[in-house]
Order: structure tokens, then C-alpha cells, then sequence
């Protein structure tokens, strides 16, 4: 990647990640974003700190999360669009929204409003057998979110988040009937989105399997080459 440490232009990069739950997309967003000098929008971590807030909006929140369905939009949407307008940056990274078609064409019309369209929508593709290995082994920190995994991504104290000192625990929603209807919940909500985008010549396909690093490395050569000017998907 260092190689390619001169491409970047930092700041103004508009994506939006999208992908079954365990795809990578928080692991991936947080590199990009830092990559790229933008925020890490992630619609599941504001949540989740909502809910460990005991915010209304968390206890709304928790209903739906818990069964492993999808926040209604209105709540969702409004939210998003509070944070994009009010993140004063030209840029921002997407991770877990839209989630659906209303919410995919409410961020197209905010986004036309304040004329700062989108550059690149990447789909990353996983199969179910690695998402429920990926979930089954997935520890959070309630704090700060940083993602870690229990074979080859583990803090270095147990149970201790690296990053902030919090605790690393099993999310409530990664227990496997949930994730079940999480995946359940994705074909048939998110997926379409997929077409929703390839029709705006947006999408790219990333294979979300195997190195970090070198999905990290796809998902750059993938907005490298958008940003120089080759149509997406
Ligand atoms: P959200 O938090 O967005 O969950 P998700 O989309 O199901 O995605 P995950 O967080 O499960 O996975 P990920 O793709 O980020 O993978 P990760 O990097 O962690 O949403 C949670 C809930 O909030 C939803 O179910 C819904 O109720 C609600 N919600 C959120 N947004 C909403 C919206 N827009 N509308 C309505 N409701 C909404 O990686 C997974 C694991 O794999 C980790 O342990 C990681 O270390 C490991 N890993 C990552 N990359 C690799 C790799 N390359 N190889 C091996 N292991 C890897």
C-alpha cells in the first residue's frame, strides 16, 4: 500500500461500504477512513453506543437489533443526515448505511442537495460459511468498537481493549440464530442495492476474503481507479 501513499487525496473521498454482516466492513472502514482522511460513518456503532448511553434512541434501537432486524428508516435516516451535514467535511465513509432502498434514495437526494455526490459504493462478497466462522469468533469493545477476533486478532491484554483500555466483549447479536436472520434480513433488504447502484455506474465488487491487508489494497485500487476516471463496475 505505501506505494501508492502518493495517490491518495485526502479529505473528500465520498463511499459507502456495504456487505453481509462479517463481511470486513467496520474492519475495512476504519483503514480507509484513516487512509483517506475522512470519518467512519457506521450507522451499528452509533447504536450501539446509544445503547450503552440508555439514550431513548439506543433503547429503540436494541428492540430491533437484538432480533437481528433493521431499525426502522425514518430513525436511521434521520440520523445519518444529521451527521454527514454536520461533519463539516467534504468526505465521509458510509459503513452499514443505506441498508435499504428508501434509505439508499434519501442519501441520493441529501447528497444532491448539498451537491457533494458519491464516488464509489463497494460491495464487499463473502459466502455465509466464513461469515458465521468470522461472527462466531468476533469480540467488540463496548467503548470504542474496535473489532477484534478471538484466532488472529486478539487484544493484547484478554478481555482488554488495545486501543482505549475498555472491556472486549461477545456482541448481543452475534449469537448464531440472530446472525442467521441478520444474513435472512440482508438478502432480502440490502442486497437489491447492488443493482440500485450498478444502474448509477457506482458499484464496485470487492472479494471480501482473505488477507486484511489485501482486501485493504483492493478497496484502494478500486477508488484509485474511479478517481482516475474509470467507470465503476
Ligand atoms: P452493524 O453493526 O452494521 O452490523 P453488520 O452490518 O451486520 O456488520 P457487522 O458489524 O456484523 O460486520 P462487519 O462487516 O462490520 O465485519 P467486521 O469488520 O466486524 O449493524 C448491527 C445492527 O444495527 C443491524 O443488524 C441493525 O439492527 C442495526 N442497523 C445498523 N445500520 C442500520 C441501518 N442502516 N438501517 C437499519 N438498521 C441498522 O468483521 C467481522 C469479524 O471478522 C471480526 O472479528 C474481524 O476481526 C474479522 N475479520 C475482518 N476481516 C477479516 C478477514 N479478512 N479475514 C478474517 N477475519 C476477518
Amino acid at each position: 500500500m505505501d506505494d501508492q501513499e502518493d495517490d491518495v487525496t485526502t479529505g473528500d473521498l465520498r463511499a459507502v461500504l456495504f456487505g453481509p454482516p462479517g463481511a470486513g466492513k467496520g474492519t475495512q472502514a476504519a483503514r480507509l477512513a484513516e487512509r483517506y482522511g475522512v470519518p467512519h460513518i457506521a450507522t451499528g456503532d452509533i447504536f450501539r453506543a446509544n445503547v450503552n448511553g440508555g439514550t431513548d434512541l439506543g433503547r429503540e434501537a436494541k428492540r430491533y437489533m437484538d432480533e437481528g432486524e433493521l431499525v426502522p428508516d425514518d430513525v436511521v435516516i434521520g440520523m445519518v443526515a444529521d451527521r454527514v451535514e454536520d461533519s463539516g467535511e467534504a468526505g465521509f465513509l458510509l459503513d452499514g448505511f443505506p441498508r435499504t432502498t428508501p434509505q439508499a434514495e434519501a442519501l441520493e437526494g441529501l447528497l444532491d442537495d448539498l451537491g457533494r455526490p458519491l464516488d464509489i459504493v463497494l460491495h464487499f462478497r463473502i459466502d455465509d460459511d466464513e461469515v458465521v466462522r468470522r461472527i462466531a469468533g468476533r469480540r467488540v469493545c463496548v467503548d470504542c468498537g474496535a473489532t477484534y477476533h478471538v484466532e488472529h486478532d486478539v487484544p493484547e491484554e484478554e478481555g482488554v481493549c488495545d486501543r482505549c483500555g475498555g472491556d472486549v466483549i461477545l456482541r448481543d447479536d452475534d449469537r448464531e440464530d440472530v446472525v442467521r436472520n441478520r444474513l435472512d434480513v440482508y438478502r432480502e433488504e440490502t442486497e437489491p442495492l447492488a443493482e440500485f447502484y450498478g444502474e448509477r455506474g457506482l458499484l464496485v465488487e470487492v472479494d471480501a476474503v482473505g488477507d486484511p491487508d489485501a482486501i485493504t489494497e483492493r478497496a484502494t485500487e478500486a477508488i484509485t481507479s474511479v478517481r482516475d476516471g474509470d467507470t465503476a463496475a
